[in-house]
């Protein structure tokens, strides 16, 4: 991947860290997402042997993970002290907001103000983030000034929803690579892991009740190279797949909640499931032998409305349940050609049965089954936008991609809405170019400039404050036909995904482009510790040099 740039240099010096001596001035606060309120003061702090550190008992077992980590690297001590003593406190506010915070570093110490685990948590990412990039080494990191510049800081996000998608469908990532994923995304305050396990191209979950899933589903028998742009006809010939245990899926749900991100998974139906139907060819209307499907496309194969199919989609939906505590639960339904349905006399018989008047009313039918499965298991349901066709379902969770307008007729209608259109939150367009950029984007062509990821705004104009309300927030997709390697991904993620957690995370009126560009360097040089591949943004940093000469 071409993520490593000349430029580097350009942010190191933005930075004020090129000698290796500390700087005197340590530039602008480079927090992101950017707080509700920074007031910078005078002077430093200097994290030293002789820190220690206190925490309100109910913040103490977020604060010892935050603290151990924050040891390891630094080698320092930070050893427990009265509360009155200690340079480290983390205090329980009840007056603050579940997931806000206070962070205040004085000359003296460091105060922390949370009334729940969550805020605290965010707390210890903004501290991160002001502390040398160094705090994020893999190993402990000698020789370091830990120093902090002296600041207020008051936050709280906007929106409940701070999601970031990852399909492990066409392209499978290693539990690994997923871990490190929602660890990433954790430390930019996005709290929302939207898992894509199912897909035309494989299966990804562990389904005792289904073995063939495994056996079958989640192989495919060969991968496009894209060694040209939207070009899928040169083939690897190397068969591809596997899936995660159960028990790899719970190690990633509690990893997760250590970092207060919720994993959403994401079962597609009815379309969307050739994998399902190749291992059951019995769950398809045609009854066809199929292959895992070996290209990206949409499909017409379709799981059959059938009690057989409903058997099979609610012990699924079972099993999830089981290892995914998520009050909500994606089903997909997008993209459904209904040619299959159309011709196939069992899905007309329930057409007549059911009093419907066509096959989108079939499709919404099929989801208000659905959803009175998941309901009655305490769950909610959420779809993309393709659900509102046909009718929505009573309590169904709109997730809005095709623009806005889905987001907002469900928002008229008194339904949850998660904002993700393509033009703002589709991490698999290209960031520039094409030129220069890695081959194989899947929109013939289409560009998501960083700019435009932080132009988002996702609550819309025709909505009344009332209709607004419903809007829980904004998510980034990584659709991964294109994407084989983690440093592919990376690449296509950051520093997109910073752009979206301010999106999400910052008030509107704090939102500000040229304070993003000037904050960006110092938060890239801990993700260049973090190791991450991410895409230089080469002409804003080129730029944010230009203005700080
Ligand atoms: C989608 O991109 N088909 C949700």
């Amino acid at each position: 991947m071409r993520g490593r740039h000349p430029l580097i240099a350009v942010a190191v010096l933005l930075s004020g860290c090129a000698t290796g001596t500390p700087a005197p001035s340590p530039g602008p606060i480079g927090v992101v997402p950017v707080p509700s309120s920074v007031r910078p003061g005078v002077g430093e702090h200097v994290l030293s042997g002789a820190t220690t550190v206190a925490a309100a008992a109910q913040l103490a077992e977020v604060t010892a993970r935050q603290v151990a980590a924050l040891r390891r690297v630094t080698g320092l001590p930070l050893e427990e002290a009265d509360a009155r003593a200690a340079t480290l406190r983390v205090e329980h506010d009840a007056s603050q907001p579940e997931e806000g915070y206070e962070l205040e570093v004085s000359a003296d110490g460091v105060r922390i103000a949370a009334s729940a685990p969550a805020g605290a948590f965010y707390a210890f990412q903004t501290l991160r983030q002001l502390l040398p990039p160094e705090v994020e080494s893999a190993e402990r990191a000698p020789g370091v000034e830990w120093r902090l510049p002296v600041v207020v800081i008051r936050d709280a996000p906007r929106f409940s929803w701070r999601g970031l998608h990852l399909d492990t469908a066409r392209r499978f990532f290693d539990v690994e690579t997923v871990k490190r994923y929602v660890d990433l995304m954790s430390r930019f305050k996005l709290n929302r892991f939207h898992w894509h396990l199912t897909e035309d191209q494989g299966w990804r979950v562990e389904i005792d009740a289904y073995p063939r899933l495994m056996e079958v589903g989640a192989w495919r028998a060969e991968s496009p190279t894209w060694s040209r742009d939207d070009d899928d006809s040169v083939m690897d010939g190397v068969r591809h797949g596997g899936y995660y245990t159960k028990e790899q899926m719970r190690e990633v749900v509690e990893y997760a909640a250590e970092r207060f991100v919720t994993v959403i998974p994401e079962i597609e139906l009815p379309g969307h499931a050739t994998a399902a139907i190749a291992s059951y060819p019995e769950l398809g209307c045609t009854g066809e032998q199929l292959e895992v499907t070996t290209t990206w496309g949409i499909f017409e194969s379709i799981f059959c409305p059938s009690e057989e199919t409903f058997a099979f989609l609610e012990t699924v939906l079972d099993e999830v349940m089981e290892i995914f505590p998520s009050p909500w639960i994606h089903i997909g339904g997008d993209e459904v050609p209904k040619k299959q349905w159309e011709e196939s006399s069992l899905a007309q018989q329930v057409i007549e049965r059911e009093g419907l008047t066509d096959e989108e009313e079939l499709q919404s039918w099929f989801i208000r089954r659905i959803e009175r499965h998941l309901s009655a298991n305490g769950r909610r349901l959420i779809g993309w936008d393709e659900i509102l066709e046909g009718g929505l379902a009573p309590n169904a969770t709109v997730m809005s991609w095709r623009g806005t307008e889905g987001g907002i007729a469900a928002a008229r209608q008194g339904h949850d809405v998660i904002m993700t259109p393509v033009e703002h939150a589709y991490f698999d367009f290209y960031q520039a170019g094409p030129e220069g950029e890695p081959p194989g984007a899947n929109w013939s062509g289409s560009i998501l400039p960083l700019d435009r990821v932080y132009a988002f705004e996702p609550v819309p104009e025709e909505l009344t404050a009332e209709q607004a309300e419903h809007i829980l927030g904004a998510q980034g997709n990584l659709w991964s036909e294109h994407v084989p390697t983690r440093e592919h991904l990376d690449y296509m993620v950051y520093p997109r995904a910073l752009a979206m957690a301010e999106v999400a995370w910052s008030p509107k009126e704090a939102r500000d482009w040229e304070g993003f560009v000037a904050r960006l360097p110092a938060v890239l040089r801990h993700l260049d510790e973090l190791g991450v591949s991410y895409r230089r943004p080469a002409e804003h940093l080129a730029t944010a040099a230009a203005g700080s000469d």
